[in-house]
Parts: C-alpha cells; sequence; structure tokens
C-alpha cells in the first residue's frame, strides 16, 4: 500500500510517501480503506522527536492518528461493522496517513458528512468530549473554551452548545466571525481577559476548557473560582500544578458514536479549512504546525 513515512526523527523533510506492508487487524479491530485523514499536533510533535523519551515511535512510522473511509477487513469478536461500511475512527498513535489503517475505535460515518469531515472528527470530537465531561452537565451553564478555532476547541464549540452551554471562544479576531457562525460568543485571548469577559457575560463563567496551552490555566483559575470547574488537554505540567482537570484522548468508540449523532442532526460539522493530497503531507504538516489552523488539515489519499 502507499503510505507517508518518516524514517527518522526531524523536520517535515523527513516524510516520503512510499510503499509500505499492509496492516491486518486484531481481535476487536476493523481495517479501513483510507479515504482520508487529519492531521493532529501529536503527529509533527512525534515526527519532530519532541515526544522520543515520552513516546517513542518504531521507525520507520506512518503518521497519522484517525481516519475515515469504507470497512475492508474485520478482526475476531467485532460486532456492528460490516465490509464496505462508511466509518471514522482512531488507530494507535502513528498509521492513518495510508491506503489502509487499523481502527481499534469507530462509529459509523453520518450521511450529513463528507469523508473529508468524518476524517476531521475522529481525534478532535474525543478529545473536546472528554475535556467537556470533566466539567459536568453543561445545560444551562456558561463555558469559556480557551483556543476555540482550532481541531478540538471548534468541535468543543459545537458539542458544548449542542448540550445547551452558552459558549464564550478565545481566538484571534480574524477567527471571531468563524466562532459566531459555530454559536460561540467570540472574544480575543491574552491580558484583559476577565475585564472583557465582564462585559460579554455579566453573570460570569461557570466552568472551562483549554485548548490552547498558552499559560493562561492560571487565569482561568481566577475566572472560574475554582480549579475543579476547569480542564485542560494541552496544558498538563500547569494543570498537575493548579489542580484543574488534566485529560487526555481515548480510543472510546462510544464518544465517536455520539459525536456522530450530533452530526447526523446537524449539530456538529467538523471544520475543514485546507485539503492536501497525500503527495503534499509535507506541506500539510507545515501548514498545521504554524498553529493557527482554523478547524481542521486534512489529508485525501
Ligand atoms: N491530550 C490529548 O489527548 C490531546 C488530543 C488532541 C490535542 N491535544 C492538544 O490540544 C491542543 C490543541 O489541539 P488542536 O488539534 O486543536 O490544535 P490546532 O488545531 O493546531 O490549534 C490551532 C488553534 O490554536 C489557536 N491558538 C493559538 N494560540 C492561541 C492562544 N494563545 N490562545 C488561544 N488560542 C490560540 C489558534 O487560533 P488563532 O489562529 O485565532 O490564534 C488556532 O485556531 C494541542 O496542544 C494538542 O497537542 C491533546
Amino acid at each position: 500500500m502507499r503510505a507517508a513515512r518518516f524514517h527518522e526523527y526531524g523536520g517535515t523533510e523527513k516524510l516520503v510517501v512510499e510503499e509500505a506492508s499492509e496492516p491486518h487487524p486484531g481481535p476487536g479491530e476493523i481495517r479501513v480503506r483510507v479515504a482520508a485523514t487529519s492531521v493532529n499536533p501529536i503527529d509533527w510533535k512525534l515526527r519532530s522527536g519532541a515526544l522520543q523519551r515520552l513516546l517513542p515511535v518504531a521507525l520507520p512510522a506512518i503518521p497519522g492518528r484517525d481516519a475515515a473511509g469504507v470497512v475492508d477487513e474485520i478482526g475476531d469478536g467485532v460486532q456492528g461493522a460490516n465490509i464496505g461500511d462508511r466509518v471514522f475512527g482512531l488507530c494507535g498513535v502513528t498509521g492513518a496517513t495510508a491506503e489502509l489503517v487499523v481502527l481499534s475505535a469507530w462509529a459509523h460515518t453520518p450521511a450529513t458528512w463528507k469523508d473529508e469531515q468524518a476524517a476531521g472528527a475522529g481525534l478532535a470530537s474525543v478529545t473536546a468530549m472528554r475535556g467537556l465531561n470533566a466539567l459536568g452537565s453543561l445545560s444551562g451553564r456558561t463555558l469559556l473554551v480557551e483556543g476555540a478555532a482550532g481541531g478540538v476547541g471548534s468541535a468543543a464549540v459545537e458539542i458544548a452548545v449542542a448540550q445547551g452551554a452558552t459558549v464564550v471562544g478565545t481566538a484571534s479576531e480574524r477567527n471571531h466571525e468563524f466562532l459566531s457562525s459555530l454559536g460561540a460568543i467570540p472574544t480575543t485571548y491574552g491580558p484583559g481577559l476577565e475585564q472583557r469577559l465582564a462585559t460579554l457575560v455579566p453573570n460570569g463563567v461557570d466552568v472551562a476548557l483549554d485548548t490552547a496551552a498558552s499559560g493562561s490555566l492560571g487565569d482561568l483559575v481566577v475566572i472560574t473560582g475554582d480549579p475543579a470547574r476547569v480542564a485542560t488537554v494541552a496544558d498538563h505540567a500547569n494543570g498537575q500544578r493548579l489542580g484543574t482537570h488534566v485529560v487526555n484522548a481515548e480510543n472510546d468508540s462510544s464518544l465517536l458514536v455520539a459525536a456522530a449523532d450530533l452530526g447526523r442532526h446537524g449539530r456538529y460539522i467538523p471544520h475543514i479549512e485546507e485539503i492536501f493530497p497525500l503527495e503534499r503531507i509535507a506541506d500539510a504538516h507545515a501548514r498545521a504546525e504554524r498553529g493557527r489552523t482554523r478547524g481542521k488539515i486534512v489529508i485525501c489519499i
């Protein structure tokens, strides 16, 4: 099969498109003929070697954590998936930027989503949901999403709005119209956030989700009044220091099913900023690595 790979850690120039051996599903897994995969920060952090000590990968490695496509092989014990079904979901920390990938968590792709949107929903929706779930019921509450325009942040906004929250999202000004279109009240991040929020939501912010890792976690604790009202998916060190919820994604099919249900009802439509062909994997990584993505960067296989 054709796949993107890197044979050693380094910059985007280490990415090549070449033949690789086909994977096969183990018990409880499915193999998918990939239509599209998305770029997540973990992909370029792994490729660069920045996570080499924490999360070493076997080289050569195929980048990519999530994918969408059609089931083409089914492992022992799998129920509810048939050859030819349209699905999206999660593999290990690597493996998705290839013609074939093995998924251990998945859901059926709603007819309302193109494959590119389904690819953008994998890791982002699971991460957003786990972050939001840590904050308790959102119905009738005011949520602040720090870093609301990115992959995880924009998913969190849509999911929280669907759950009945009033959502304030931070982003640079060029993304404010985008945040409004998702149902959030936009504001800028950085100094003076507390004062801006006092004007925008005079009754205060009940809970906050950080997806930005910008060093603002202490401010979010002050704004909500309690570290237990704050969750981060991005700033593990400060989260642990301050006693906020620190949340990681998990390969949990039930969360993907919930995301797909929202998609089916038009409540969660993953926003795709740009689609790259497989041959331009290096450009896709470079684009995502700049940290200014609105929604998701997707690679078509
Ligand atoms: N724990 C886990 O399992 C897990 C899973 C997935 C992701 N993550 C982490 O979560 C973070 C977000 O992931 P992602 O996929 O959403 O990344 P992303 O899509 O690359 O995020 C880009 C967004 O970040 C915003 N941003 C940049 N600086 C900001 C700041 N100082 N304040 C607020 N927003 C800022 C940008 O908005 P502007 O352009 O408007 O500035 C842009 O829209 C990453 O650190 C990632 O590693 C963790």
